[in-house]
Order: structure tokens, then sequence, then C-alpha cells
């Protein structure tokens, strides 16, 4: 599709219900090699598109059966791949900059759609979502060819390391370690990438069941108690009993794991961090708490933590991508959960998450929500 000339077939799936609109359109286009197929509702127009074809959608987004950004999320639930212009009928340049938020690929007002804007506005859109693919599939095939080769050379450095090829010479265990532990380092990071990758697709996987919180506590905290013991920095997990919670107990583990992960990246030696779970004060949710004597964060830096690719300046001193915070956040809230963060400089850094009660939980109704406490 990319770089399809002026003249070869396109084929356009207007999805308008004004008729005069409709009509003006179909002139403006007519001569430029585009097919155009028009729909007057969101309906019909899903409908056409599961028959396959489309090239790009120009929608209306004020449909007798659709309003708004709705109209936007439905046709791209439908065809992802499919780009869309939205026609706006305001002078307000908001509404499409909105329209592109929610997953168009460009939009026009309709009083622009006359002259060339229309046809280069078509054929840009058409590019912009073949990058986007283009990009999407680079990161899969990368990681994927990164990460098949690094598994065998851990496997292969862990049995030599195990006296698999025989007895090894004073001290070379030391370097086998060295060379597993980067690999590792490396292997986590193009995990962080897909993952990052499917959440950005709308493909997470997550399998929810009853979990105990105490029991996942623990676990992550004896996963990296060596970490923290090599750095001098105490790590407890306050593991008295609670209800099961209802999670996915590998995407609760990661979650955990990319918290405590940053905690002990963060904190000098000498100081702490510490695990534990309660009941949240208003929902019937269990409230994580990860809490740390480390740096803090600015106001500024703490309201970007959780987006895509952010770190503050002392995150990317350290290294790493910026993704950890990104997946727990997709995670915990595929999960019915909210993730915050509650920090002040030189005073440490509290993050918390909820996630729901377990089937087996007889609690209070659900109330307010189970987010922060201020709000
Ligand atoms: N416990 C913490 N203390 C101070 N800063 C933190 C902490 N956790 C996260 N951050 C900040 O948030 C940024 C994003 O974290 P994350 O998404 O896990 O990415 P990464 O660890 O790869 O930098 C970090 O780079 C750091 O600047
Ligand atoms: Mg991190």
């Amino acid at each position: 599709m990319v770089g399809k000339p002026m003249g070869s077939e396109l084929r356009v799936l207007l999805v308008e219900d004004d008729p005069n609109d409709a009509a003006l359109i179909r002139r403006s286009l007519r001569g430029s090699g585009f097919v155009l197929d028009c729909c007057p509702t969101l309906g019909e127009a899903l409908k056409r598109l599961a028959e396959g074809g489309v090239s790009v959608v120009l929608s209306d987004l004020h449909l007798p059966d659709s309003q708004g950004l709705e109209t936007v999320r439905r046709l791209k639930e439908k065809a992802r791949g499919v780009p869309l212009v939205a026609l706006t009928g305001t002078t307000r340049e908001e509404d499409g900059i909105e329209a592109v938020r929610a997953g168009a690929q460009d939009y026009l007002r309709k009083e622009e759609v006359l002259g060339p804007h229309l046809a280069r506005t078509l054929v840009f859109a058409c590019e912009r979502q073949e990058v986007e693919r283009f990009k999407e599939e680079l990161v899969r095939m990368v990681g994927h060819e990164l990460r098949s080769p690094a598994s065998t050379a851990v496997s292969a450095l862990e049995s030599l390391r195990d006296g698999a090829a025989g007895p090894l010479p004073e001290g070379a265990a030391m370097y086998l370690d060295m060379a597993i532990h980067s690999l590792e380092h490396q292997l986590a990071t193009l995990e962080d990438l897909a993952q990052a990758h499917r959440a950005g697709m709308g493909r997470l996987k997550v399998e929810p069941r009853d979990v105990d919180p105490a029991a996942a506590l623990r676990g992550v905290a004896d996963e990296l108690a060596s970490r923290a013991a090599a750095k001098g920095v105490a790590l407890t997990a306050d593991t008295a009993a609670s209800s099961p919670v209802r999670a996915d107990p590998e995407r609760l583990r990661q979650v955990l794991t990319n918290l405590v992960d940053n905690a002990l990246k963060f904190t000098e030696p000498g100081g702490a961090v510490t695990l534990s779970v309660k009941p949240h004060a208003r929902a019937p949710f269990a409230e994580f708490t990860v809490r740390d004597t480390g740096p803090g964060l600015a106001p500024a830096e703490a309201a970007n933590v959780f987006e895509k690719l952010y770190q503050a300046p002392l995150g990317r001193k350290a290294g790493g991508l910026g993704l950890g915070l990104y997946i727990a956040r997709e995670f915990v809230q595929s999960q019915g959960g909210l993730i915050w963060v509650e920090s002040e400089l030189g005073a440490g850094t509290s993050f918390h998450f909820t996630l729901p009660y377990g089937r087996a939980f007889a609690g209070r109704p659900a109330s307010t929500g189970a987010g922060p406490a201020s709000g």
C-alpha cells in the first residue's frame, strides 16, 4: 500500500449520513483514481469493513447511530489495520486532534474536502498506517530473532557452569555467571519490548484466577533477595494473611517485580524496600504497596512515570528502557485495578496498585472505585 501512486486503485469507504456532503466528497475525488463506497451509518460501515478490501475509511464523526470519538473507536476496533481519516463538522481543531489520539491517522474539517487536500490526506493516512504496521512488525521480528539465540546461549552457559562438560578451572564459574547475568538482562529487556508492543496493540494476555497476595509478595521478595543483599538494601515483605485477589498470577508477579526492581535500582545501600498488602479504604479491592527510602520523584516526574519510554534524569543514568511502569499500568488496568505513585524528592517513593478480591471474597459491596485515597 505504501507509496501507492495517485491513479492506482485505493478503495475509500466513506461513512457519511448527509447526502449533500457525500455528493461533495464524491465530486472532489472524481478523476483522482479512488474508488468510493458510501455508507450512511456506522452499523453499515462495520459490516462493509468486515467484508474486507477497504484501503482507507473517511468518516463523519456524527452519525445517526454513533457520536464523536465513539465512532473512531468502533471503526478502529473493527479494522485495526485500516487507516481512518475523521471528518469534523466543526471549526474546533481540538475535535480532530482528539480523533487522532483515539486512533485516527488524520482528520479534515468538512470545508477542507474541496480541492487537493482530500486526496493527499487519504494517501498520507495510508502511508502513516503502513509506517505504524512496519514499526510493530520490526519490533516483533527483531525481538524474536534476538531472543532465541540469547536463550540458547543462557542454557549452554548454565550447562557448562554446572559441570556438563567436566570440571571447570578455578574462577571460571564466576565469569560464566557474569555472562549468564548479562544475557538474562538482555532477555528481560526484550521481554519488556514484546509486552509493551502487545499492550500497544491491545493484545495483552491475562488469565485471572484467585491468587494469594501474601504468597505473591513472598515469591517476589525471595526472588530478588540476593540482589537486595548484594546492594545492601533491606528487602522485606509484610505477608500477613489476606483474602485472595482476582488476577493473572504471572502478570501480578511481573508488576511486583517491575516495582521492586525499580526500588532496588534507585535506593542507596543502607536503605529499605518494603512490600505490603491491605484492604483498600473504600472499595472491595486489595491495595498493594512497594515503598522505598530512595531519592524520590519531583511532582512533574511523578506525573509522567507511567508513560511509555519516560525516564526521569536519574532513571536515564541508571539505564533501562522506561517501559517497566508502562507495562505495570497496562497489566493492572487490564485486571480492573488502578496504579499510582506517592513521592517526594528526598523522601522516598511508594507505588500503590489495587486488584479486585477473588470470587471467594465476601466483603463490602463495590463503592466509588479503588484509587488513591485523595481522589
Ligand atoms: N522507586 C523509584 N524511585 C525513583 N524513581 C523511580 C522509581 N521507580 C521509577 N522511577 C522513575 O521512573 C522511570 C520509569 O521507570 P520504568 O518504567 O520502570 O523504566 P526504567 O526502569 O527502565 O527506567 C525511571 O526511569 C525513574 O526515573
Ligand atoms: Mg524499571
